[in-house]
């Protein structure tokens, strides 16, 4: 695998050049991290529920990414999407988890399908992914799990109870597979944005007032861009962060510091 392209990015210092990731995750945080990691010069495998998505990002990668429609709540088909990966990729040196939703409620609002949905879309696809490509890596001696948390997995939003427990168990969740499989070579990182201008967020950011009322509460007075987010995220992915696990990164222009 050539490393043209990621000298010709100022990229190659992070010697992804080659590295096989597979990112489940086709949104807003998962498609600027593809692109990052392609202008990295690694090769990409990406899953996602939704199927325009994945035409739509690997029109954009112009490599010959390989794109896995599937539901990443059910146990099953986590393992087919990550047993594809390896396969077509010969490996998997790299898994990014960028799955996720919200439902902005009070919590004497919420009703059980809503709670139930929340986790199993944000936790328990985290779980699983990171067990399946976690079985893989410590096998092979290597690998880097970066999983996007949120600053709500610390602070306490109003209006975000499931979202907040579901980030705040993947914290811990990270920290738990960061000890366990750290004699193996595999790191268990997570990224954790504030506000960030995705599709999750521009209903919300949109009206009256919401986006300029928080973008008053971050010390850097302004949200954040896709972009970003994923140099921290290639940075974790790297070699250069070899020592590096069982951390939280804050990327929130100071948000958790007031
Ligand atoms: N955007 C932000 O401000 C922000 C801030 C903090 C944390 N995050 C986290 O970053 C991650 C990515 O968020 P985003 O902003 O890119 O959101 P997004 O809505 O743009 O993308 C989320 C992606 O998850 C996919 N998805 C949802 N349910 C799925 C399922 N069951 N199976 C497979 N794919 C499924 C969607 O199709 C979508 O492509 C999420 O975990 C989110 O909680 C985002």
């Amino acid at each position: 695998m050539g490393g043209d392209k990621a000298m010709e990015n100022g990229t190659d210092w992070l010697g992804l050049s080659g590295a096989k990731v597979l990112i489940a995750g086709a949104g807003g945080l998962g498609s600027a991290c593809a692109k990052a990691f392609d202008l990295a010069n690694a090769r990409l495998a990406i899953a996602d529920r939704d199927p325009d998505r994945l035409t739509g990002l690997s029109e954009v990668l112009g490599q010959d990414c390989i794109s896995i429609p599937a539901d990443l709540t059910d146990p099953d088909c986590v393992r087919d999407v990550v047993a594809e990966a390896n396969s077509v990729l010969g490996g998997i040196d790299v898994l990014v988890h960028a799955v996720g939703i919200n439902i902005r409620k009070p919590v004497l609002e919420i009703d059980p399908d809503e709670w139930h949905r929340i986790q199993t879309v944000n936790l328990d696809s985290a779980f699983w992914l990171s067990q399946a490509a976690g079985k893989i890596m410590t096998s092979q001696g290597h690998g880097r799990i970066v999983i996007i948390s949120s600053v709500s997995g610390l602070l306490a939003h109003a209006q975000h109870a499931p979202y907040a427990a579901s980030k705040g168990a993947i914290n811990q969740m990270m920290r738990v597979m960061a000890r366990e499989w750290a004699p193996f070579g595999v790191t268990v990182n997570a990224v954790a944005p504030g506000y960030i201008e995705t599709e999750l967020t521009q209903e919300y950011l949109n009206q009256d007032g919401h986006r300029e009322a928080l973008s008053e509460m971050v010390p850097a007075g302004r949200l954040g861009s896709p972009d970003e987010l994923s140099g921290p995220v290639l940075f974790l992915a790297s070699r250069q962060a070899s020592f590096v696990t069982g951390h939280v990164l804050y990327v929130d222009g100071g948000r958790t510091l007031v």
